[in-house]
């Protein structure tokens, strides 16, 4: 990674990267607190100051375009590994990017690409940990549903630490990605909590009942629904709830 930049508040790393695009190749933004943190299908990630990691990492990639739906799951790996080394547990991944401790989601990612004549440009490759957050700090729309590696572990975990991980496992997982964007998935489909399991599937028309049988070899979560019907779902379209 070239260069990092640390604020101490801005409305979202991931915007401030976009409006500074010509920035060069690797670099990080990091937040103490975001005051519009985004996250998935226009939902907000909730980014009190001092409990959390809120990064950013601009990624030129030059290559097809197509292959930027695989970052998304590349990244979920690679900060998996940077948590198991620094905070000793393992999260699992929940299709197709929240990262999960003791059923609680402690960790999002938004990628955010640029297409420009047919080649993908860039990436703002956005993360968002739950580090020290309590459990009483989460708004109640999310209290049920979201966790922290204090509330779930009982660890105080520096951020610092976490944060050079974290750029150590991400340059890695570029360069691997780079050359080819099935590196991970062995750890990917190990690291899936949803594969074997009943799940709910949630798009724009409503909610389904599946199966979900397994990680395609392109990143799809492979499911059979009520009517015995197998398909692959692909990211950004839908939600699954286990
Ligand atoms: C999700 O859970 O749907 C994805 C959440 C991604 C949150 C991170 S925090 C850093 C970066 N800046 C943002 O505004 N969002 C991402």
């Amino acid at each position: 990674m070239s260069r990092v930049i640390c604020l101490e508040a801005v409305g979202s790393t991931n915007e401030y990267l976009r409006q500074n695009a010509d920035l060069p190749h690797g670099t990080v933004v990091l937040s103490d607190a975001q005051t519009e943190g985004r996250g998935r299908l226009g939902r907000s990630f909730f980014s009190k100051a001092g409990t959390g990691v809120y990064m950013s990492v601009l990624l030129r990639c030059g290559n097809q375009p197509e292959k930027a739906a695989s970052l998304t799951p590349n990244l979920a790996v690679a900060v998996c590994r940077a948590i198991s080394t620094v905070c000793g547990v393992t999260p699992e991944i929940k299709w197709v990017n929240d990262l999960m401790l003791g059923g609680k989601k402690i960790c999002g990612i938004l990628c955010e690409s640029t297409v420009k004549n047919g080649v993908l440009d860039s990436v703002v490759a956005g993360i968002g940990i739950n580090v020290l957050t309590k459990a009483e700090d989460f708004p109640d729309e999310i209290s049920a549903i979201a966790g922290s590696i204090l509330s779930v572990t009982g660890k105080r975990v520096e951020r610092g630490r976490l944060i050079l991980e974290l750029i150590k496992e991400i340059d890695l997982m570029f360069e691997a990605w780079y050359g080819d964007e099935r590196v991970y998935l062995d750890d990917y489909r190990r690291l899936c909590c949803v594969v074997g399991k009943e799940i709910r599937i949630i798009s724009p028309d409503g909610e389904k009942t599946a199966f979900a049988e397994g990680v395609s070899d392109d990143f799809g979560l492979v499911v059979t629904d009520g009517d015995g019907c197998r398909r692959i779902l692909r990211s950004g379209e839908i939600s699954v709830r286990i």
